[in-house]
């Protein structure tokens, strides 16, 4: 037997209708595969926690997550009761840092029977890397003076070592698929940082002459996910820029509602996380219409992690055909609840 810890924090709003949906789905699976067992731990940690204890998590909560194979979370964020930038940057970014989870990943595709939001979407299958440790979301800088005469400084950092991790995880994903990297840049505005980040791509892609290597400025690569998402493959991105890429890339799947994501560990020291690209949603939480396909699916991208290939393809195939079948919530044209849709996917993946 097989057994995996997995601290879970379903979070705020709809992660709380969406995490228990998929440990259904994950416990499910451990029935038809055999020899697997998937162990939860549930921490309440969220912006309602905040309300009672004045923090996001406990002091020790870091150390009581090392310890896991791998950390399942919902979404974090009320700005009704706690502004954004403390919820966020004292859970989930605190997390990401210490636990040197420097990579993120997201998918975006295609599904048959899923209507896109564009108009004749040719089929596509395209993986963001996101550097996820540095980059525009830094801390260094500050402010002076007040009123009118306020400034704001806001630094962005780029190491050789970040920039290099990053660009390397990509052209070994796509030595795995498309064997094409695309670099998101901006060298022709951003003076220091992104000359630095191109003269990197060059250094980092020597070895690799079978990969077929391009870049884009973002805004052009932006309008190039809405207009031909078809043509890549993998592409690498500083943080600011592959996090708003990613969201363009769930509106061209369909919604924001099925996409996946994972911070990865690279060096083995912490656990990874797996989190869907969504937010908390405040406006359909409690009406059991959220879509359970994000986090379900980001479940596949760590039974992956894990080397459970196997069971992440079938759970992938239950997915495509329940979404084929139409068994699908409001956001991407159905009528089914959560709670329907995830029990449509646990009948499919038993007949698998
Ligand atoms: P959001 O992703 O929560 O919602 C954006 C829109 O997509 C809303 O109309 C929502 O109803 C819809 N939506 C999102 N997930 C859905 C699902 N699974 N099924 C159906 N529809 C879905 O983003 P928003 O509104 O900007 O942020 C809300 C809160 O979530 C904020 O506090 C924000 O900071 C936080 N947030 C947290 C993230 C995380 O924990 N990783 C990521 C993004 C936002
Ligand atoms: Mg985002």
């Amino acid at each position: 037997m097989k057994t995996y810890d997995i601290a879970s924090i379903p979070g705020d709003g709809i992660g709380k209708e969406v995490v228990p949906a998929a440990i259904r789905v994950l416990q499910a699976a451990e029935n038809v595969h055999g020899g697997l067992e998937f162990k939860f731990t549930e921490f309440p940690w969220s912006s309602e926690y905040y309300l009672e204890h004045n923090q996001m998590m406990p002091d020790d909560g870091l150390d009581t997550l090392k310890n896991f194979d791998a950390i399942f979370l919902g979404a974090i964020g009320n700005p009704e009761i706690v502004p954004d930038h403390i919820s966020l940057w004292e859970l989930l970014i605190n997390i990401r840092r210490h636990f040197e989870q420097v990579i993120n990943i997201r998918p975006a595709r295609t599904f048959e029977g899923l209507s896109s939001k564009l108009a004749n979407p040719k089929d596509f299958d395209l993986i963001v890397v996101r550097e996820n440790s540095e980059g525009e979301y830094s801390e260094v800088g500050g402010t002076i003076y007040q009123g009118e005469d306020k400034i704001a400084i806001q630094n962005a950092i780029f190491s050789r070592k970040g920039t290099e991790r990053a660009m390397n995880y990509a052209f070994a994903l796509a030595n795995q698929r498309g064997k094409k990297v695309t670099s998101a840049t901006k060298s022709n505005g951003i003076y220091h940082s992104m000359p630095f980040w191109d003269d990197v791509f060059k250094d980092v892609s020597n070895p690799f002459p079978e990969i077929q290597t391009e870049q884009f400025h973002i805004d052009a690569l932006a309008a190039s996910f809405v207009t031909q998402p078809e043509r890549f493959d993998v592409i690498v991105a500083s943080n600011l820029f592959g996090d708003i890429l990613t969201d363009i890339g769930a509106a061209i799947m369909g919604s924001v509602g099925i996409a996946p994501a994972a911070n990865i560990n690279i060096n083995g020291k912490y656990p990874s996380m797996f989190e869907p690209v969504h937010g908390s949603a405040p406006d359909i939480v409690g009406k059991d219409i959220a879509n359970p396909i994000g986090q379900i699916w980001t479940a596949k991208m760590m039974l992956d992690h894990f080397g459970e290939t196997d069971i992440g393809d079938q759970l992938l195939r239950a997915i495509e055909t329940v979404i084929q079948k139409g068994v699908v919530t409001k956001d991407i044209g159905g009528k089914a609840t959560t709670n329907e849709v995830t029990d449509e996917i646990i009948k499919q993946l038993r007949r698998a």
